[in-house]
């Protein structure tokens, strides 16, 4: 396809992408309000609800409805055994409850999440935030924007001056638990202004697009928690990179986010790492 072609068809993409999330994250905010069914996945702590398996279902239907030939990755299709590898085809990854604790205990920060990506490049990301109604979008080589207006990360350098956020992930067995407070504890004694915990990984990195807070890290989150919100943090000027150091490995279940490459540094040379199974791990293949 050429450029011209391509861009036009993404952009096509994207606006359905933006009415679908919309749309989905007002059945979210309505399931809020109701008794929810709420049962757990890979861990006692890993939540899932009927909530999240429906807004999936409307979302994939209206999507592949729309485009049959493009692929699809959804957090509860994969926890339903699809295989969750990313190929050069279009390829949609879908959050449809991201925070969903945060959506069985009524706290105010969910969201829904769609990312887009093709020969596995990020095109663009939608976030709808369910409480509030705020709608993050980003295109490459376009901008991002929170509810239309343009927004632009932290350029602040120092880490005396930072805030930082981060999501704790599904492990908490003694040992994971050991190396996560230790980075907590090595970044607030740095020092650094302090750190949150919001417990939605795309409403926590929205944040660091619109420069509310200068880095975030994470072990333990999944491709369809940072598709979406990287494209958001690096069209708002961000970096969004491996927690070694390298670039972004969308399966690799690790990412720190920033506004400055001087920030995003200083968190990888900090951080102890906590091993996670990649999203693409086939379970067939004998390890
Ligand atoms: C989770 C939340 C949580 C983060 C996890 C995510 P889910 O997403 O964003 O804050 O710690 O790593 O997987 O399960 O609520 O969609």
């Amino acid at each position: 396809m050429a450029t011209s072609e391509s861009d036009k068809c993404w952009r096509e993409c994207m606006d359905v992408a933006v009415e679908v999330a919309c749309r989905a994250g007002k059945v979210v905010q309505e399931a809020v309000k109701h008794e929810k069914s709420v049962s757990t996945k890979s861990t006692p702590t890993d939540l899932v609800t009927e909530a999240d398996q429906q807004v999936e279902e409307l979302i994939i239907s209206t999507l592949r409805d729309k485009f049959p030939s493009h692929r699809f990755i959804g957090e509860e299709s994969s926890a339903a055994g699809e295989k969750c590898i990313l190929t050069d085809n279009p390829s949609w990854i879908i959050d449809p409850i991201d925070g969903t604790c945060n959506f069985v205990h009524s706290f105010p920060m969910v969201a829904v999440s769609i990312g887009f990506a093709v020969k596995k490049e990020l095109e663009f990301g939608v976030i709808y935030h369910c409480f509030d109604g705020t709608l993050y979008t980003a295109r490459k080589g376009h901008g991002a924007f929170c509810n239309g207006v343009r927004i632009q990360v932290s350029k602040e350098k120092d880490v005396s001056k930072a805030l930082i956020l981060t999501e704790i992930g599904a492990k908490r067995d003694p040992a994971t638990l050991n190396i996560f407070s230790g980075n907590i504890m090595k970044l607030l004694s740095a020092p650094t202004h302090g750190v949150r915990i919001i417990g939605s990984s795309t409403l926590a990195l929205c944040l660091i697009a619109t420069g509310a807070a200068e880095a975030y890290y994470q072990y333990g989150l999944h491709c369809w928690d940072i598709a979406a919100a990287a494209v958001i943090i690096r069209e708002a000027g961000g970096i969004v990179i491996d927690t070694s150091g390298g670039p972004l490995d969308l399966m690799s279940r690790r990412v720190v986010a920033a506004g400055t490459h001087e920030m995003a540094n200083y968190i990888v040379q900090q951080l102890q790492p906590i091993s996670y199974e990649r999203d693409d791990s086939d379970p067939d293949v004998q390890k």
